[in-house]
């Protein structure tokens, strides 16, 4: 018998994204799955139930996961959640496991066959089930967005006859995927960009989008710039002189947008009270980092705080800010996942424990935890 797809509705208060599209429930149907979406799942990412239904999934309630064989869902399921879904099941979802060891035994416990989509490797292959990039693209762009809306002033230079309006100036900090989005969406409004990073290739980057790469680029950092793509630890000398040049850089820019992260650890602390006393009255900072600790000092998660004198921007889940386009990726992120892990013929699941995507992202399996970077030995022997 075919398996079954569980769409939940996240039960999250902060979660409007949903682990389904129109387009991934015809795929899943076309593949031969029996698909189930709970009702209202999709209502704040702008899906109607009746969408779901025409694609041809049933609807049903938080009670129907009890006959699915697959869960999709956008956040780690809570135990209230767990107590409804089959021993065996799959379960994928980002599922946020660092920190969360009681909650990753209980999804063992529960006998679930769980996988954590934002550690799926980054390799070409896996490219289009990369959560991380399809989501922190989106908030890149939001967070230019909500700075724009809480600025109180025009983004672009404009001459007019009644005078001149400056471009806004906006210092973007961490140059991985959300930052590129928002130097490229700030760019497009107009505003003069700038943005460090700590890995030397990102110069390079950030300069074809037009924006200025602010660094000392004394030897040591054209050293590193040349080793290779990844930080490498710079001299104290050197992180001394590149943290007074980007005070002083902060000093002069109406935005900052921070968008630094470091896997499985907190987020670095960029800009200090002291950064922030310095900025002119009216400027703005938006802290994509603040569910990980925040990148800004003073920051509050799921908040707009003033900061010396500065508004700090600190929503929680920006991805989910534009939930209809964020479900869309996502969806397809899980799809494209999901499709590894069946066996097409037979419409059932058929994990192959010997693939290095399952390897990387399997959390708990058959009740236990499996994952060595949470304690498990089962998978990714020696390739963590
Ligand atoms: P992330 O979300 O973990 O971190 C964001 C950025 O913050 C990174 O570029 C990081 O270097 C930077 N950062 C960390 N500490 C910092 C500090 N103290 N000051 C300034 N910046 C700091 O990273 P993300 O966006 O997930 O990806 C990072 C890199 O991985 C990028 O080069 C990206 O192009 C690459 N990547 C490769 C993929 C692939 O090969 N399939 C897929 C996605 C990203």
């Amino acid at each position: 018998m075919a398996s079954t797809v569980f769409i939940a509705k996240e039960s999250h208060p902060d979660e409007s994204r949903v682990a389904a599209s129109v387009d991934t429930v015809k795929k899943l149907i076309g593949l031969g799955f029996e698909v189930v979406v709970q009702k209202g799942a999709g209502t704040a990412s702008r899906i109607p139930d009746d969408a779901f239904a025409d694609a041809g999934a049933k609807l049903g309630t938080a009670v129907s996961a009890k006959t699915a064989d697959i869960v999709l869902k956008v956040r780690r399921p809570s135990d209230a959640e767990i107590k409804n879904y089959k021993k065996g099941a799959a379960v994928l979802a980002i599922m946020d496991p660092y920190g969360h060891e009681k909650a990753l035994a209980a999804l063992a416990k529960a006998g679930l066959t769980c996988f954590a989509m934002e550690l799926m490797p980054r390799i070409t292959r896996a490219q289009v089930m990369d959560v991380l990039s399809s989501q922190a693209n989106l908030a890149g762009y939001q967070a230019v967005i909500d700075a724009a809306h809480e600025f109180d002033r025009a983004m672009p230079l404009m001459m007019t006859a009644a005078g001149t309006v400056p471009a806004a100036k906006v210092f973007v900090m961490g140059a991985g995927v959300a930052g590129l989005q928002a130097i490229a969406t700030a760019r497009r409004l107009g505003a003069a960009v700038s943005a460090n990073d700590v890995r030397p290739a990102a110069k390079e980057q950030v300069a074809s989008l037009g924006a200025k790469f602010v660094a000392v680029e004394d030897d040591e950092f054209k050293a590193a710039e040349t080793a290779g793509g990844y930080a490498k630890e710079m001299s104290k000398e050197y992180q001394a002189k590149q943290a007074a040049l980007v005070a002083d850089h902060i000093s002069k820019q109406d935005i900052v947008i921070t968008t630094a992260l470091i896997p499985g650890r907190p987020a670095p602390l960029l800009v200090t009270k002291a950064m922030l006393k310095s900025m002119k009255p009216g400027s703005l900072c938006v802290d994509l980092a603040v569910e990980r600790g925040g990148n800004v000092e003073g920051a509050i998660a799921g908040q707009i705080t003033e900061v010396e004198g500065v508004r700090v921007i600190g929503y929680n889940n920006v991805p989910g800010r534009l939930a209809t386009s964020a479900s869309q990726l996502y969806a397809k992120n899980l799809l494209s996942f999901l499709e590894t892990l069946v066996d097409k013929e037979a419409k059932v699941l058929a994990i192959n424990h010997e693939d290095e995507l399952v390897k990387a992202t399997m959390l708990t399996d058959g009740g236990k935890i499996v994952h060595p970077n949470f304690g498990g030995s089962d998978n990714a022997k020696g390739d963590a």
